[in-house]
């Protein structure tokens, strides 16, 4: 990485006025590695030829992170804002331009959730993992819950900035859909409401992708119902037992599924596994599986009736886990040890039986990945394409997420990125074109990269990439980034141009 020039030596002395030294570390501080390690969960942006920080602020409190950005603008030094460290190409801790000068801005201090249970909504600040605000929720009433992602160590910063979805999607929709406040530090180190922010702020943040609007610091959400008892299932199909012919008729049968069950289906060597969450009773879910879906030959042995908060740890962490797992912000060391390569897809119509049976084929090579397929319909789709940034919304059959793992210590990982390129240019005739959709929160930096262009990150360069998370509201993000930060101060290699300052 770069030396500290005198500039951003301006950065620290600036700093030093408003935040107390222990907050602020450079690169030859004894903590600066392991922290910057501490959420990383893509470990192939933890290599020696990583573009790193030359800061990590941990900020306490909220005139910290302005007074980080004030700083931060005075003398040249970007922030790259990290909550849950999860993004899939690592932006919130490394840069792909050598030489960058910036600092990480690590919000993991910054996690209260306080939960409002009479009123059913909670301020959550960006710095909590999913876990500990499910775990708040669940401790509050058995009887809320909140709809967002599987994995609890995910955060919430970077989770709601791009949408947010789980097993409660086609009850309740995305995470964004139930924000109703929010906290924003902006480029001029102000602190905004969404009144203060305004309509078209506020409507950005919520699914237009984090880093480009401003650090959010806190969001309102409305808590959702949820019944005393829930049924989660996970039936493995193998390719010898049908799964060729299950798969195909899930793709007509989950997305028009009665809105309280979910079924979604990881597809990994020759074996589709069919995992859900019914909001219901066993007795209530038997004859629904019977009538709707007999092709998968569920029966009662299959069922697991507990409560939500239970759900959670058990469907991501396993059926050893508990609750209090959910605050368990640090992965085991083996996630860690492997490097992926993922990106995703929309299926707007179904896809054959014989391409599924060659997609099998293709996952029984020697270092295939893994696909997830998570089923839309309902509310996730009754909310209009242009009501959040989020656009894949109506006529969405399901998502696909594609994955490949390899262990750090097997190599780089070529053999296992082929195999996702070379797979995802195998499904382009399968899946939504014009553009070809994928979701913000899956990034995948080969859709395309900004390109800066007299300082600015440029919005023709952008639409390659913009147009494939938002389609056409990318241009309305584009005059909400221009009303917030025209001058392109928040930026990555896929945070929204500004639209009027642009050329
Ligand atoms: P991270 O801190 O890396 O931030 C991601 C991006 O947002 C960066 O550009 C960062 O600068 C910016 N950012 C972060 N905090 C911000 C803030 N407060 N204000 C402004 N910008 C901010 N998704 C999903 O929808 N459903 C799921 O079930 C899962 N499951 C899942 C499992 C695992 C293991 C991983 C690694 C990822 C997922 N995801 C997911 C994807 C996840 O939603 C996505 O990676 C989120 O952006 C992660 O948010 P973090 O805060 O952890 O990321």
């Amino acid at each position: 990485a770069a030396a500290a020039s005198s500039s951003d030596d301006g950065f620290l002395q600036c700093l030093s006025a408003s935040i107390p030294s222990q907050l602020v570390f450079t690169q030859s501080s004894p903590s600066f590695t392991p922290l910057l390690k501490s959420s990383i969960r893509n470990p192939k942006f933890f290599t020696a030829s990583t573009v790193r920080p030359l800061y990590i602020v941990t900020p306490t409190n909220a005139s910290h992170v302005q007074a980080a950005v004030v700083c931060g603008r005075r003398s040249g030094v970007r922030v790259r804002v990290r909550s849950g460290g999860h993004d899939y190409e690592g932006l919130s801790y490394r840069s792909e331009r050598p030489g960058e000068a910036f600092a990480v801005l690590d919000l993991s201090n910054l996690r209260a959730v306080r939960v409002d249970a009479r009123a059913a909504t909670a301020w959550v600040d960006s710095g909590a993992t999913l876990g500990e605000l499910y775990y708040a929720v669940g401790k509050a009433s058995n009887l809320l819950g909140f709809p967002a992602g599987l994995c609890p160590t995910v955060g919430v910063g970077g989770h709601f900035s791009g949408g947010g979805f789980g097993m409660l999607l086609r009850k309740y929709g995305l995470a964004i859909d139930s924000v109703v406040d929010a906290v924003l530090v902006d480029a001029k180190g102000r602190l905004l409401n969404r009144n203060t922010m305004g309509s078209d702020v506020f409507w950005a943040i919520r699914g237009g992708g984090g880093e480009s609007f401003g650090v959010v610091l806190s969001w309102q959400v409305k808590l959702v119902p949820v019944p005393a008892t829930v049924t989660v299932f996970n039936v493995p199909v193998s390719a010898s037992q049908g799964a060729v012919d299950v798969v195909t008729k899930w793709q007509q049968v989950a997305p028009a599924l009665p809105d309280d069950l979910f079924i979604r289906v990881v597809v990994q060597q020759q074996t589709a596994s069919f995992q859900s969450l019914f909001l219901g009773t066993c007795d209530a879910l038997l004859p629904v599986m019977s009538s709707r879906f007999p092709e998968l030959r569920f029966n009662r042995t299959s069922c697991k009736e507990m409560t939500w908060i239970q759900s959670v740890p058990y469907i991501y962490l396993g059926s050893g886990s508990t609750v209090e797992d959910l605050l368990n912000r640090t992965t085991a060391a083996s996630v860690f040890s492997s490097g992926y390569k993922a990106t995703s897809d929309y299926v707007r119509q179904a896809i054959p039986r014989d391409v599924w049976a060659n997609i099998f084929s293709k996952l029984a090579q020697p270092n295939a990945g893994l696909m997830i397929l998570d089923p839309y319909g309902a509310q996730i789709g009754a909310v209009p394409e242009s009501a959040t940034p989020f656009p894949h919304r109506a006529g969405v059959l399901y998502n696909i997420q594609y994955m490949n793992f390899w262990p750090m210590a097997g190599g780089d990982g070529a053999v296992q990125t082929k195999w996702v390129r070379d797979f995802y240019a195998f499904m382009a005739p399968y899946v939504s074109s014009n553009p070809r959709e994928a979701y913000f929160n899956y990034r995948d930096l080969d859709l395309g990269e900004n390109v800066v262009v007299g300082n600015v990150s440029s919005y023709q360069a952008g639409m390659v990439w913009g147009h494939k998370y938002f389609k056409d509201n990318y241009q309305r993000l584009a005059m909400a980034k221009s009303q917030i930060d025209p001058d392109d101060y928040f930026r990555n290699e896929q945070s929204i141009p500004p639209l009027a300052n642009n050329k």
